[in-house]
């Protein structure tokens, strides 16, 4: 059986986009990019081990990895060669016949682009993806090149391991090279090309990043949840709807503040992510939420949901009692909603509806709530 490792190397700082933490670590769809990356060159189900090559282990990195099977992080250097042979070295003693070596920039590396570099790599001891060149090539003084003998070159790139790690222990001390077919082609190796893919781009600058976003939330999916929740009146001064006091002749009974809007919209929420109920989370039985304000509840709900990448859309709510009146009232719950969520207002509803006297809203015995919300989340 042929033995396949593969070197994603992650060591880089990002100095071309500029932000404050590396690009490997940006959050994209409420994962970091380089977990993106791991996933992907996961999902052929071929590979027998993984190195991730870091400039510093840390807690982020030791967290991502605890989710996969096999694999290990190593320390790179300050170039990406260095890099790439620190990773080669930590194979060294069970030492596979491929090794994949990666940029973890390039989190859209598709299944059938590592499946392709494997396969050639039956016949061939160097493989990497190659792009043709679309646009006209010229010169700074305007001169034409022949763009026919010209490729984009991209990662992973494919070796038969102890080739390359000879070619590693070859290559001169003053030479910065590119990439790893480079220091392969000039120790002599024969290098071939396998289809390249013009999704699987490097971030490397800001408007790769804003790509990157857009890319993958061409996977987001629309989930809707609903909430639904009753409180029983009992003598008082107020209630609380949507965040909003509404002075009058009961208030609703509860452990909390008793808004029943609020904890219907934290139940859609939370329904979205399927995370459960209102009361999973903070159980009426704990003293520490007593008369806590709902808005808590709300606020707990939506971080969960931006946790895993997902943004609110959409909010109604249908409040169902007698009293008090909702409309003198709408709009400074539709205020409040939109402050707590951070949504624009025209994507929040709020409405109302008696009962017609009917039943235990149409007899003021409670108030009782529905809503729905709809959130997009990444697949
Ligand atoms: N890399 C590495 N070790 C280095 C330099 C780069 O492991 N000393 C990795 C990067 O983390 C990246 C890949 O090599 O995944 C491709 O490099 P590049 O896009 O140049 O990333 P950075 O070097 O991080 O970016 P910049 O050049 O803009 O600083
Ligand atoms: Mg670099």
């Amino acid at each position: 059986m042929t033995r396949i490792a593969q070197i994603i190397v992650a060591a880089g700082k990002g100095a071309r986009l500029g932000s404050t933490i590396p690009k490997q670590y940006l959050k994209l769809a409420g994962k970091l990019l380089i977990e993106h990356t791991i996933s992907a060159m996961n999902s052929t189900d071929l590979i027998d081990e993984t190195i991730i090559v870091v400039a510093k282990k840390d807690k982020i990195i030791s967290d991502i990895i605890s989710r996969y099977k096999n694999i290990r992080i190593v320390i790179g250097g300050d170039t990406r060669a260095k890099s790439s042979l620190a990773g080669l070295l930590s194979l060294s003693n069970k030492p596979p016949d491929i090794v994949l070596i990666h940029d973890a920039a390039r989190p859209f590396v598709s299944k059938s682009t590592v499946v392709d570099i494997i396969s050639n790599l039956k016949e061939n001891t160097a493989v990497a993806p190659a792009l043709p060149v679309v646009n006209a090539l010229k010169t700074i003084d305007g001169i034409k090149i022949d763009r026919k003998s010209l490729f984009r070159i991209q990662t992973p790139q494919g070796f038969n391991y102890k080739e390359i790690t000879q070619a590693y222990n070859n290559l001169s001390q003053n030479i910065t090279p590119d990439d790893d077919i480079e220091v392969a082609k000039l120790s002599g190796i024969n290098i071939c090309y396998s289809e390249g893919d013009p999704n699987n781009f490097k971030v490397t600058y800001p408007k790769d990043f804003e790509r990157a976003k857009k890319m993958i939330s061409l996977n987001n999916y629309i989930a809707t949840g609903n909430g639904f929740d009753v409180h029983r009146l009992a003598t008082g001064d107020k209630v609380w709807l949507c965040g909003v006091p509404i002075k009058c002749e009961f208030s609703l009974l509860g452990h909390s503040d008793a808004d029943v809007a609020l904890h219907a919209l934290t139940d859609a929420i939370l329904g979205t992510i399927a995370l459960g109920d209102i009361g999973d989370h903070f159980p009426p039985t704990d003293p520490q939420w007593m008369n806590a304000k709902s808005e808590k509840f709300l606020l707990f709900a939506l971080s969960e949901l931006k946790k895993r990448g997902g943004v609110l859309q959409h909010l109604d709510v249908t409040i169902i009692c007698e009293n008090p009146k909702i409309k003198p009232y709408r709009q400074s719950m539709r205020d409040k909603l939109s402050q707590i969520c951070n949504l624009p207002i025209k994507k929040i509803s709020v409405k109302a509806t008696t009962t017609e006297k009917l039943g235990f809203t149409g007899r003021s015995e409670g108030i009782a709530a529905q809503a729905t919300a709809t959130v997009k989340l990444p697949e």
